[in-house]
């Protein structure tokens, strides 16, 4: 163990360079769920662009915020200290989520607002992120998947240290064709050699 306390260690677990990681605001909804309703965004992530009432999308944010159970966590994303945005502009929102207590595979899912993307933002907010879930969660893996197309998401993931693990054929339609599923994990060990405390 490092040479900081369990408080310290604590009162850091959520704050990156860029990010900080808190619980949702009624107030953050209408913009997440306008995002998540963004075909342009939807495209990128989402099995199909139509976009769903935004009390449904509304509710997708507040399952995934609720932090009830140990086997999932999900934060809005805000921002600290980034060039094009105020301290605590909402940026965000990243889920760790379907960790089952053998298996322990957490999986994320991270979404960062049109106009926050390419700041630093998301790769911030999925360090913070791998130190939650291996640090408190006690996830044995984290997964990440994505389109094949998803180019940006595709070279942040590498770069973060996730291996390819395969990919799913014809996974998804859009735009006429259809495209595979990557599927991307990073162990605990190699979270622990890479980012070790
Ligand atoms: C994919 C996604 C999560 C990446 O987050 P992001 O904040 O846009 O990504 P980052 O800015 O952290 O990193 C992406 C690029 O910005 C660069 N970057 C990192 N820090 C930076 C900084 N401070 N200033 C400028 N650029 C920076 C990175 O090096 C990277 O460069 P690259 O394009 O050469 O690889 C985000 O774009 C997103 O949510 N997209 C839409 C939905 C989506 O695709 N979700 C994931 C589905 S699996």
């Amino acid at each position: 163990m490092a040479t900081t306390t369990m408080q310290e260690w604590a009162d850091g677990l959520y704050k990156g360079e860029l990010t900080v990681l808190r619980g949702l605001l009624p107030e953050d909804l209408p913009e997440l769920s306008g995002w998540w309703n963004d075909s342009g965004l939807a495209v990128l992530q989402r099995y199909t662009t139509s976009p769903i009432p935004t009390e449904d999308s509304e509710e997708l944010f507040r399952q995934w915020s609720k932090n009830d159970t140990m086997r999932a966590a999900g934060f809005s994303i805000v921002s600290q200290g980034g060039e094009m945005s105020q301290d605590g502009d909402l940026v965000g929102h990243i889920t760790a989520w379907g960790m089952d207590p053998r298996v322990r595979t957490a999986r994320i899912a991270i979404m960062i607002g049109p106009r926050y993307q390419g700041q630093g933002y998301g790769g911030d907010a999925l360090r913070v992120m791998l130190r939650v879930a291996f640090e408190e969660m006690a996830a044995h893996k984290v997964a990440l998947d994505t389109w094949s197309f998803n180019e940006r998401a595709l070279r942040l993931y590498r770069s973060l240290g996730f291996v390819e693990e395969g990919r799913e054929r014809d996974a998804v339609f859009h735009r006429s064709g259809f495209h595979d599923k990557i599927v991307l994990g990073m162990l605990e060990s190699e979270y622990r050699e890479r980012y070790g405390d």
